[in-house]
């Protein structure tokens, strides 16, 4: 059986007699009945990534909270097996907001961390009881009611991050307060009236090594540390973002999930302990790590070119599964219904949009066999994947399935003609 180490501890993808099955239900009937391009989101896999987490940081720290990232799925059936679990929320915008209310999470567990917010979105969030994250110390003067609880994104001056478009810190990039407002920014919040605080960190996304998260929680600390003893405030969390990385090539390893948490929790307790700041909740926000190789897309053959090259037109494509054109982003592409197949040739994969840069994978060792209708399965799509779909080239969005213990649920319906001309005026 050939097992790529991709799948090294996904107990969920199965070779089964040469076809691919996820927690339990055959790609190929899953195709059948749903239809393709098919997001699949694997249940039991979400729940165990949530657990992993939860267990790793709990065991040092038992004030640890996950808060999911709604950005990276924010399919409500995805966000409930979170909410069910436990997971508070991180949302970005009101929309995220409502989403994680439908599934089930409490208020006072959603942090809602916008970006260059409009006022009408303050005000909505404040007034109606939501943690605020603000990232720029404009928006303070914008507030007309003291905010529950106040938390400021910091933004260091560096940044790390998998891939250009996901380094979130640095003086180029657009998130986050600079150091030398900081102190300010809590000030004003202060004379504002707010009583209970928060500090938050992100500065990048994708992240395999555990050095990076004790260096963030050491850097955070070292703000929140003298702001707290300066302005006699207790931080009620400490939000160290995302940014947990998965391994999406063969050759990458996973990231220990037990080492960062034993570094994070004795590094933070070192700072807490130095700076005298009692014990706050420790809050994650995952969403890369939580959603990502809990999901594949499965997609179809349509045509086989020989031209300069050979290419393999497929049912999906930028339209469907934005990131390797957005960031060049790479993602495994198993042969679904015929696992076993040997790579004996070269292929570029690509999809139906006319676009060069609607291509998955370039002159990418595979198997001669490959056939029109054959199936191919992308892997680590669950997060950022059907939510950055598009409808270009008038392309109605995929469907998504959720799969559990063999049991298949359909979680959004395929798009129609009629969605895309939805709205529209003539
Ligand atoms: C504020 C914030 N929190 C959490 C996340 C989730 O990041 P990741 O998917 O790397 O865990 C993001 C991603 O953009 C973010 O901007």
């Amino acid at each position: 059986m050939l097992r790529p180490p991709i799948w090294k501890s996904v107990v969920e993808l199965e070779n089964r007699n040469g076809i691919l099955h996820v927690d339990g239900c055959s790609v190929e009937e899953l195709a059948d009945v749903f239809g393709t391009p098919l997001y699949v989101y694997s249940r039991n896999r979400l729940v165990s990534n949530y657990r992993r987490l939860v267990n790793a940081y709990r065991r040092h720290y038992p004030k640890f909270q996950v808060y999911y990232a709604v950005k990276a799925n924010n399919n409500p059936a995805v966000v409930k097996v979170l909410a069910d679990e436990g997971a508070g929320a991180d949302a970005s915008c009101l929309s995220e907001i409502l989403i994680a209310q439908r599934a089930g999470i409490p208020v006072d567990k959603i942090l809602y961390s916008g970006v260059y917010n409009h006022t009408r979105d303050l005000h909505y969030a404040v007034d109606n009881g939501f943690r605020l994250n603000l990232e720029d110390i404009s928006q303070i003067e914008r507030l007309v009611t003291v905010p529950k609880a106040l938390c400021f994104r910091i933004n260091p001056g560096v940044g790390l991050g998998g891939a250009e478009g996901l380094v979130f810190a640095g003086p180029d990039a657009k998130f986050g307060i600079p150091d030398r407002d900081i102190e300010q920014a809590y000030r004003m919040a202060q004379q504002l009236g707010v009583e209970r605080f928060g500090i938050h960190m992100m500065t990048g996304s994708n992240i395999l090594s555990p050095d990076y998260f004790e260096a963030i929680v050491a850097k955070l600390l070292d703000i929140a540390g003298p702001i707290s003893q300066r302005l006699g405030i207790r931080f009620d969390f400490i939000d160290i973002g995302g940014s947990l990385g998965v391994p999406y090539r063969p050759e990458q390893d996973e990231l220990d999930i037990d080492d960062v948490a034993r570094r994070v929790t004795n590094k933070l307790r070192e700072k807490l302990d130095l700076y005298d700041m009692g014990e706050p909740d420790l809050i994650h926000e995952p969403g890369r790590y939580l959603v990502c190789d809990a999901g594949i897309l499965l997609t179809r053959v349509t045509s086989i070119k020989k031209g300069y090259k050979k290419f393999i037109g497929l049912d999906a494509g930028m339209n469907t599964l934005l990131r390797p054109a957005l960031y060049g982003a790479y993602h495994h592409i198993l042969y679904a219904n015929q696992l076993n197949a040997l790579p004996d040739d070269q292929v570029n994969f690509v999809g139906q949009i006319c676009e060069n840069s609607d291509i998955f994978a370039k002159d990418l060792p595979f198997s001669s066999q490959l056939t029109v209708d054959d199936l191919l399965g992308l892997l680590n799509v669950g997060a950022y994947g059907f939510c950055m779909s598009s409808q270009y080239n008038s392309q109605p969005r995929a469907a998504e399935v959720m799969v559990d213990s063999g049991k298949a649920t359909l979680i959004r319906e395929r798009e129609t003609f009629d969605d895309l001309v939805k709205g529209t005026i003539m």
